[in-house]
C-alpha cells in the first residue's frame, strides 16, 4: 500500500473524530505487517487534559487486537492547517513498538503529506523495541 493510499485511510477514519472541545478532528492508520489497515482517531474529553490523540487510539487499538506488528504509520487532519507531526508523548508511544525505521507521513495541512520515521522524529531511544523482546 502506497502512503498516498495509507493516508486516504486516515483521512477516511478522522470522519470518526470525537473532538467537540477542539473541532479539530485526526485519523491515524496503521499498516500492519501482514497488510491489514487498523485505524483510530482522536477522543477528546470535558476534562481536556485526557484527551487522548488518534495515534495511541490506533496503536492501543492494534495491540488489543493481539497484533504489534506496524509497518507504517499515516496521520491525517482534516482541519489542520499547517503540518501535523504527531505529539511528543504519540513519539515515545510509537518508538515502543515500532523500528527506527518504521515510516511515519503525516498531513502537511495543504492536502498532502510529509514522509518521516520514528529515527527522524524520535532519534535518541535506548529503549526501542521492548515490547517484542
Ligand atoms: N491530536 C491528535 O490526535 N494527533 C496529533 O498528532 C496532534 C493532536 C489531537 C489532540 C486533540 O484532540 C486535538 O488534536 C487538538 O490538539
Amino acid at each position: 500500500m502506497s502512503s498516498s493510499e495509507l493516508m486516504q485511510k486516515a483521512r477516511e477514519a478522522a470522519v470518526g473524530a470525537y473532538a467537540p472541545y477542539s473541532n479539530f478532528r485526526v485519523g491515524a492508520a496503521l499498516l500492519m505487517a501482514d497488510g491489514s489497515v487498523i485505524t483510530g482517531v482522536n477522543i477528546e474529553n470535558r476534562s481536556y487534559g485526557l484527551s487522548n490523540c488518534a495515534e495511541r487510539t490506533a496503536i492501543f487499538t492494534a495491540l488489543t487486537m493481539g497484533n504489534r506488528n506496524v509497518s507504517a504509520i499515516a496521520v491525517a487532519g482534516p482541519d489542520a492547517w499547517e503540518p501535523l507531526p504527531p505529539c511528543g508523548a504519540c513519539r515515545q508511544v510509537i518508538s515502543e513498538f515500532c523500528s527506527p525505521q518504521t515510516p511515519i507521513y503525516y498531513d502537511d495541512g495543504r492536502g498532502g503529506h510529509i514522509n518521516s520515521s520514528v529515527e527522524e522524529l524520535y532519534p535518541v531511544n535506548s529503549l526501542m523495541d521492548m515490547a517484542n523482546r
